[in-house]
C-alpha cells in the first residue's frame, strides 16, 4: 500500500466514478504520479457510485492507455463510495455530473470533506464540461481520458500545495 497508506497528517484525496475501473483509477494514479514527482505528501484514493465491478481491477483498456501514457499501475481495486468516505477524506472529486449528483446523496450534508468536480481543473478552452466515460468507447477514447486527466492534474496539485501550505520538492 505503500503512500496510499492511511497517514493522518496527509491531506487525502478521492477521486469518483461510476465503475471505479476507468476515469477515477486513471485520475488516482496520475495524481499520485505528479504527487510524488513533486515531492508532495497526500494520501489518494478512488471508488465508484455503482457497486458493478467491486472488487476488479481497472479496465484492461485503461491501463494500456496508462501505460501508453507513461503512468505504472499500482493494484488499486474497485471499490464503492461509503457514506464515511464523507468524514474520512478532505476532498472528494466527481469526474462528471451525474456522479458529483450521487456523492452529495451518498455522504451526509454535514460532511467533512470537501466536494468540487474534476472540470475545475481543466485546461483553459478545454472542450469537455466533464471527464468522458470511455467504457463504451475505443481506445482513443481511454487516450483523450489519460491526456485529460494529466493536463488537469497540475492545477489540482498546486491548489492543493497552496492550501496545505506545502512547497513542491520536484524530483524530476
Ligand atoms: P468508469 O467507467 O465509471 O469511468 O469506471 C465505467 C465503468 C463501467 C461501466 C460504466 C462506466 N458499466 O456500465 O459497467
Amino acid at each position: 500500500m505503500n503512500d496510499r497508506q492511511e497517514n493522518s497528517h496527509s491531506f487525502r484525496l478521492l477521486f469518483v466514478c461510476l465503475g471505479n475501473i476507468c476515469r477515477s483509477p486513471a485520475a488516482e494514479i496520475i495524481c499520485r504520479t505528479v504527487l510524488r514527482r513533486a515531492g508532495i505528501n497526500a494520501v489518494v484514493d478512488s471508488c465508484g457510485t455503482a457497486n458493478y465491478h467491486v472488487g476488479s481491477r481497472p479496465d484492461g483498456r485503461m491501463l494500456a492507455a496508462l501505460e501508453r501514457a507513461g503512468y505504472a499501475y499500482d493494484g488499486h481495486r474497485a471499490r464503492v463510495l461509503l457514506r464515511e468516505d464523507g468524514e474520512r477524506f478532505d476532498l472528494i472529486i466527481p469526474q462528471d455530473a451525474e456522479n458529483e449528483r450521487e456523492v452529495h446523496r451518498v455522504i451526509s450534508l454535514t460532511a467533512r470533506s470537501s466536494v468540487l468536480p474534476m472540470r475545475r481543473w481543466f485546461p483553459a478552452g478545454c472542450r469537455y464540461h466533464e471527464v468522458p466515460d470511455p467504457y463504451y468507447g475505443r481506445d482513443k477514447d481511454f487516450d483523450e481520458v489519460v491526456a485529460l486527466l494529466a493536463e488537469s492534474m497540475p492545477a489540482l496539485v498546486q491548489e492543493l500545495c497552496n492550501s496545505t501550505g506545502q512547497s513542491t520538492h520536484p524530483r524530476g
